[in-house]
């Protein structure tokens, strides 16, 4: 299941809310700031946002530089990017901005909602049910799959951007924080109740722009079963690149290795014949960084490029086995090992008949076997 790269954009008071309670939308950027949104809209292939948003804000979600119309639709793109929005109701005005403005528009709701969605907006936009309720990972992967969308923009509401980022699936917040407050407990947040990620999400970037403050962050917490979020997406791509970092052998893969814990702390990393140990594997190399008492391996998942190894002729213990002793029960791969060097290896079979979860993500072999392509087979 591949989905979009999730973009979270908002700007929020300095008593953490996104609007005040008047009717007219509270402007909480700079000038230069919106010029930054455009930019980024121009960007990505899709925006989304709720129907609250288009209820209370009515906004029109353009690209306002012409130069970057002009060089989207140069390099191929449409003109504007997808508007999308959701609505569990399908009460949607059709007389907004957003269904006469920009590029073309797709609504996603629930059966119940298409109806009503459908007879209000006629063919000003496209509504897709998605069964009796809306499930955003549904929403994204039909996104991907059918809209051919890469990047997607989420402009809010809180609403929207509170569940994106509790279910794992942004890849990215940017928040602008403004020199102002609102100090209006009707006021709305930008993030509800819930639960969110165990510890801190990483700070990619802070920049000031006139006087609003933008700053970038990553969510970093391993999912906690069979389905991937997008943090685990980031640290596989880890994973992929420190393979990239081995010496290359004939008789080897080149792999690369990370382990996490459940709040997003990277505990050791590695690569296939790190340091002067020639047959040293990745995960054997990064689990031997971390205390064997350490109780966050518990919880820990391992990303490796390569699925962990059952066999190996260079050591008595497999990988499987080192992950397995270590207590980890999360593994995150790439690639299942082909019979290179060894036949029917299925390293993924042998964790989970051990009660591991095993996640593959086949979108990211490519680059697994990026640095592997002189092997033969
Ligand atoms: N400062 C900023 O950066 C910024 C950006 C955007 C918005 N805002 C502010 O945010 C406020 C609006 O936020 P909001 O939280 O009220 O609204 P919202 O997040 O924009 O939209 C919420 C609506 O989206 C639909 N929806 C969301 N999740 C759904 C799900 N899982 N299934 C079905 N439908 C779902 C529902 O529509 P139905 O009600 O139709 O069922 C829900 O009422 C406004 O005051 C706006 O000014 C601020």
């Amino acid at each position: 299941m591949s989905l979009p790269y999730v973009l979270l954009s908002a700007a929020v008071s300095l008593d953490g809310y996104v609007d005040d309670a008047a009717p007219e939308r509270l402007l909480l950027s700079s000038p230069a700031d919106f010029d930054r949104v455009d930019e980024v809209r121009a960007s990505v292939d899709a925006i989304l946002i709720g129907a609250g948003t288009i209820r209370a804000d009515n906004p029109r979600l353009l690209v306002n530089s012409a130069e970057r119309r002009a060089a989207r639709v140069a390099s191929g793109k449409p003109e504007y990017p997808l508007k999308v929005t959701v609505t569990g109701s399908g009460d949607l005005d059709p007389r907004a901005n957003f269904w006469h403005t920009g590029g073309d528009r797709l609504v996603y709701t629930t059966d119940q909602g298409a109806e009503r969605a459908s007879r209000l907006l006629g063919s000003t936009a496209e509504v897709v049910p998605l069964g009796a309720e809306l499930h955003w990972r549904e929403l994204l992967e039909h996104l991907h799959d059918e809209r051919g969308v890469q990047r997607l923009m989420v402009e809010g509401g809180g609403r929207v951007h509170t569940q994106l980022l509790q279910q794992g699936l942004a890849d990215e917040l940017q928040l602008v924080l403004a020199p102002l407050f609102v100090g209006d407990p009707g006021a709305p947040r930008l993030f509800g109740p819930g639960t969110y990620q165990d510890g801190r999400l990483r700070l990619v970037d802070s920049r000031r722009i006139e006087d609003v403050v933008l700053m970038r962050y990553e969510p970093t917490a391993p999912g906690t079963g069979p389905l991937p979020t997008a943090a685990d997406r980031h640290w596989l791509r880890i994973a992929c690149e420190l393979a990239a970092l081995c010496p290359p052998s004939e008789t080897a893969f080149s792999v690369g290795a990370v382990v996490v814990a459940t709040d997003g702390t990277e505990l050791a990393r590695g690569h296939s014949r790190e340091g002067d140990d020639l047959v040293v594997h990745a995960e054997e190399v990064a689990l031997a960084k971390i205390d064997p008492a350490d109780p966050r391996l518990a919880g820990a998942t391992v990303y490796s490029s390569l699925e962990p190894c059952t066999r190996r002729a260079s050591r008595p213990m497999p990988c499987a086995e080192v992950i397995l002793r270590a207590g980890v029960r999360r593994v995150v791969t790439a690639w299942r090992e082909p019979d290179t060097f060894v036949a029917a290896a299925d390293g993924t079979g042998v964790l989970r008949n051990a009660g591991a979860e095993v996640v593959v993500l086949p979108e990211f072999a490519p680059l697994a076997k990026a640095p592997n392509e002189h092997l033969p087979g």
